[in-house]
């Protein structure tokens, strides 16, 4: 296929997918991926459950892959994440101690990051703290910990391991920008960013359903006008209607410090929400209409 990342990059942006060593290792995939994308998130092997399953013992071999595999394409990567409620392995859940929690959570952060300084454009430090619906605090032990704090702590420790990758907040739902949820993250990155604590970037995740790409728009650009810089980070549409990536795509580059677009996966049957049929590319490995429709576009 035409390279929808090359597109992007002439207006200084970049067109990622997510993706791990198992599709990496097919080859298909991985040509689909080297021929039209400039970017690569892991989509589950940088997560806490995977990167560190047992305390302090850290599991390499499928993140280093990925990083591999990108330095070789000259890809950038987006690390995916740290401080989330989910992926958690039950050892974190446990914790009922504020230091030991603090402890545990420096030492994640500062091991992953410090293995790979220089080599991951951006992070994915704190993952869906927002509820649905009101966009009050998720429970989560993280919530339960620390209230909010967790958000200083996470973002000052990870600024410190890597000062030049860029620290990113990330959540769903933020598709309206009329919603409890879009409302609350905008209000608070403005705080923390006033009170210090160092956020360069907000990601949407973009999992949208049929119609809820025409208020997508104006969403993105209440989110991305209180950081220095934005992205859409998870990209996926029930139905993958042709029209409505575009409308996605332009919507990044109407706006100047919208970095860039992630797609969540490759081919619609390796999708987590393969019964929509919500990506770019088949079973067959054919691109499908919407991405003719995102080459137009861009
Ligand atoms: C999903 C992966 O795609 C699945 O393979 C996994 O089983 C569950 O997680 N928000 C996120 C992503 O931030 O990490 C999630 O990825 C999708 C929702």
């Amino acid at each position: 296929p035409a390279s929808v990342d090359a597109k992007f990059k002439k207006h200084g942006k970049y067109f990622g997918v997510a993706t791990d060593i198992k599709l990496l290792k097919e080859e298909k995939n991985a040509a689909i991926i080297a021929a039209a994308f400039g970017a690569v998130t892991p989509e589950n092997s940088m997560k806490w459950d995977s990167l560190e399953p047992k305390i302090n013992a850290f599991q390499w071999a499928w993140p280093d892959y990925l990083v591999q595999w990108a330095g070789n394409h000259s890809q950038i990567v987006r690390g995916h994440t740290f401080v989330w409620h989910s992926q958690l392995p039950d050892w974190v859940k446990n914790i009922k101690d504020k230091a030991e929690l603090t402890t545990v959570m420096k030492r994640h952060i500062n091991t992953a990051m410090g293995r790979y300084k220089g080599k991951i454009y951006a992070w994915d430090v704190v993952n869906e703290m927002f509820k649905d619906g009101n966009g009050e605090l998720r429970d989560s032990v993280w919530s339960k910990t620390y209230g909010d704090g967790f958000v200083k702590i996470a973002f000052e420790t990870a600024r410190a391991a890597d000062s030049k990758a860029k620290l990113y907040i990330n959540d769903f739902n933020l598709d309206q920008l009329n919603n409890a949820k879009t409302q609350k993250m905008i209000s608070k990155v403005k705080e923390w960013r006033a009170a210090g604590i160092p956020i360069d970037g907000i990601g949407s995740q973009a999992h949208l359903k049929p119609g809820q790409a025409a208020g997508f728009g104006a969403a993105l650009k209440g989110l991305c006008a209180v950081v220095p810089e934005c992205a859409i980070t998870e990209l996926d549409i029930e139905g993958a209607k042709a029209e409505e990536y575009a409308t996605v795509a332009k919507a990044c580059l109407d706006i100047k410090n919208c970095v860039g677009i992630t797609v969540w996966g490759l081919r619609d049957p390796d999708s987590w929400r393969k019964e929509k049929t919500p990506l770019l590319f088949g079973a067959d490995y054919k691109a499908k209409p919407a991405w003719n429709a995102l080459l137009n576009a861009v």
